[in-house]
């Protein structure tokens, strides 16, 4: 061992070491002068332990002092010392290595730092693009690494986990053709194929369920997933699933094993008892109580269905949607009337537009009974029937939204989440963790006026020999599952069509003619023609998983190599040009290849 190396880490030393003579490594988070007496405090990935630089302690060498105070934050040093027990006074409850100082005796400066660009703090001042120019000295704090820590431990138990299931961890190709997932592809030109392109996969699932075809039986893979898709706090262009099939199961199957995946890996990584068994919401009930397929159960405040009344009232609105076979619901307040003024209310009619609805009907419970604009069509025996109605009380404030249906749950949805936000109606660490299950098998798509799969078209519907997909197409429902937890979808999956014939047909009504079908799925098409398994599986977002364990509100932060919102690596500037020479090795020609250029 060289002399300089360290006999322990920065953040391992107690009382119980004192007066040995130790060696550490690290990087300075700060030094201060007392007069004579300089402190420097060393950390690394482990903690932060005290330096004390004393030329008066007998036998420190003249000449350590003053080397010591030309060190600066971030130089890399390694320091030997013997420890000392700190006074019962000067104990630093907050470090493990609190109750001791190294008194330095020796010194090596092994790399000195140039004043970075922003401070090494646990809470950092930077803003995001600095911090992710600077990825490498963001990384250096320690919520971030300890991020990255948890993160390991996370994917650390669900492989034990799994490889105690049975399940093989089986590599797919990254260069790969097109899996519609949803989102476009990012694409690789061949060079040796000219005009042709692999895609990189949006996720792994055609192999996987090959590898069902195969018999592997149980595959999971800690897969790299890539979409180009607009960019969001959830979602990233290169994210992390942990993918999962099984053959020979039904739905109960697959949740009973990522249930149980679930709770081992969260109490190993993260100390959190998750409470099972989990919920179990029906799609429909989902939508119906709480806006949204992925509700955040966090808090209450469901959607309250005034319908029945509705029909009947005198307020137009009101009646009016459900004349044109909408709906109206309402959102229930409680106690909080006196807090929203008319700005307030205002503020959340912008905020439900933005989700399509034409506005926010409200009314405040007084002594004199509904105030606002409602007030007048719920005057005494309508009035008394809307309270009960919707369980209100002197105090509350009502807020209605009528519309079609998607478009009441949405902007209703949206609001109670925001009105959960606003009001602090969620308690930290709660983790509410929630299978939705009967999702219709096919949505429609508004804005290209057809329906899409609802999770992708490999999904089995609930009737395998439901033959004509046209008719009540909105009623057939499919055997997917998602996992939600507090407002986020944390994963997805169905048991997958087997069979060969229920594909096709299901990509017939998709509008993948016959043609298309064999170019582009000829080879699973293919595959179940020679013995498939029933199977299904699940794929889980782990960086969503990690950040909302940590309370992130991005999964950039647990993420130690994140795309911007645009897409673009701000540590090594990538996408970047290219050489001419290398677009003409790939046959490809760019068009307006610099930004600004004219073509
Ligand atoms: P799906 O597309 O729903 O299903 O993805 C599964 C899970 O992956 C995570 N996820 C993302 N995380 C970060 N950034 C993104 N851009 C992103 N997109 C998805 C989410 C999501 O729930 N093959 C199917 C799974 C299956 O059927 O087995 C699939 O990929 O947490
Ligand atoms: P108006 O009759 O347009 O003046 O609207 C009266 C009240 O009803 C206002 O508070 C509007 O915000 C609200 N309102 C209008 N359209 C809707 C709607 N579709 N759903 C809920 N409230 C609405």
């Amino acid at each position: 061992m060289a002399s300089w190396q360290r006999t322990h880490t920065c953040g391992e030393l107690t009382p119980d070491h004192a007066d040995q003579e130790v060696t550490l490594n690290g990087w300075i988070e700060n030094n201060r002068h007392h007069g004579s007496l300089l402190f420097i405090d060393i950390r690394d990935r482990y903690g932060v332990t005290q330096l004390v630089f004393d030329e008066e302690i007998k036998g420190t060498p003249s000449g350590l002092l003053e080397l010591a105070g030309k060190l600066g934050a971030e130089d890399v040093i390694s320091v030997t010392g013997r420890v000392a027990r700190r006074d019962e006074d000067k104990v630093n409850p907050k470090r493990s290595t609190g109750g001791i100082e190294v008194y330095a005796s020796q010194l090596t400066v092994l790399q000195e730092a140039d004043t970075p660009p922003f401070e090494v703090l646990d809470n950092p001042e930077a803003g995001e693009e600095l911090r992710m120019r600077y990825r490498y000295l963001d990384l250096r704090r320690r919520p971030m690494l300890e991020a990255m820590e948890k993160r390991a431990a996370f994917v650390t138990a669900v492989r034990n986990y799994l490889a105690e299931n049975q399940f093989i961890d089986v590599e797919t190709p990254i260069l790969t053709r097109s899996t519609p997932e949803g989102a476009r592809d990012y694409l690789v030109p061949s060079r040796v194929n000219p005009g042709k392109f692999f895609a990189l996969p949006q996720s792994p699932q055609i192999f996987k369920q090959l590898m069902m075809v195969a018999g592997a039986d149980r595959y999971y893979q800690i897969a790299r997933c890539f979409r180009d898709e607009d960019l969001r706090a959830d979602r990233q262009p290169e994210f992390t699933q942990i993918d999962m099939e099984m053959s020979f199961v039904e739905e109960e199957d697959v949740l009973q094993m990522v249930e149980g995946m679930m709770v081992k890996a969260f109490e190993s990584a993260f100390g959190a008892k998750l409470p099972q068994p989990f919920v179990r919401l029906d799609y429909q009930e989902a939508m119906n109580r709480y806006g949204s397929d992925k509700p955040d159960l966090r808090f209450g405040m469901e959607l309250i269905d005034i319908c029945e009344l509705a029909a009947k009232s005198d307020f137009k609105v009101f009646s009016g949607a459900i004349e044109n076979d909408g709906m109206v619901k309402g959102l229930l307040v409680a106690g909080q009337a006196d807090k929203f003024s008319r700005k307030a209310i205002d503020a959340l009619t912008a905020y439900v537009s933005e989700y399509g609805a034409r506005g926010l009907a409200w009314g405040k419970v007084g002594d004199e009974g509904i105030t606002g604009p409602i007030g007048r069509f719920y005057a005494g025996e309508a009035g008394e029937e809307l309270l009960a109605a919707m369980g209100a009380a002197r105090g509350d404030l009502m807020l209605f939204v009528a519309d079609r249906p998607s478009v009441v749950l949405r902007a209703l949805g949206e609001l109670r989440v925001k009105l959960g936000t606003d009001l602090g109606l969620r308690t930290p660490g709660d983790f509410r963790f929630a299978w939705v299950t009967n999702f219709p098998l096919f949505l429609y798509n508004e804005e290209h006026g057809r329906y899409d799969s609802s999770h992708h078209p490999f999904t089995a519907p609930v009737d395998w020999d439901l033959s004509d997909y046209s008719q009540n197409t909105e009623s057939i429902r499919s055997r997917a599952y998602d996992l939600v937890m507090n407002g986020w979808e944390l994963g997805s999956g169905s048991i997958r069509i087997h069979r060969r014939e229920v594909q096709e047909r299901v990509f017939s009504f998709l509008g993948v003619d016959e043609a298309e079908q064999q170019a582009k799925f000829g080879f699973l098409l293919e595959a179940f023609r020679y013995g498939a398994p029933p199977h299904g599986g699940i794929a889980l977002g782990v960086d969503r998983l990690v950040a909302l364990a940590l309370g992130c509100e991005s999964i950039r932060e647990v993420i130690a190599f994140p795309k911007t919102a645009s897409a673009t690596d701000l540590l090594c500037d990538a996408p970047s040009e290219v050489a001419p020479e290398q677009l003409a090795d790939l046959h490809i020609l760019t068009h307006n290849p610099k930004p600004g250029s004219q073509t």
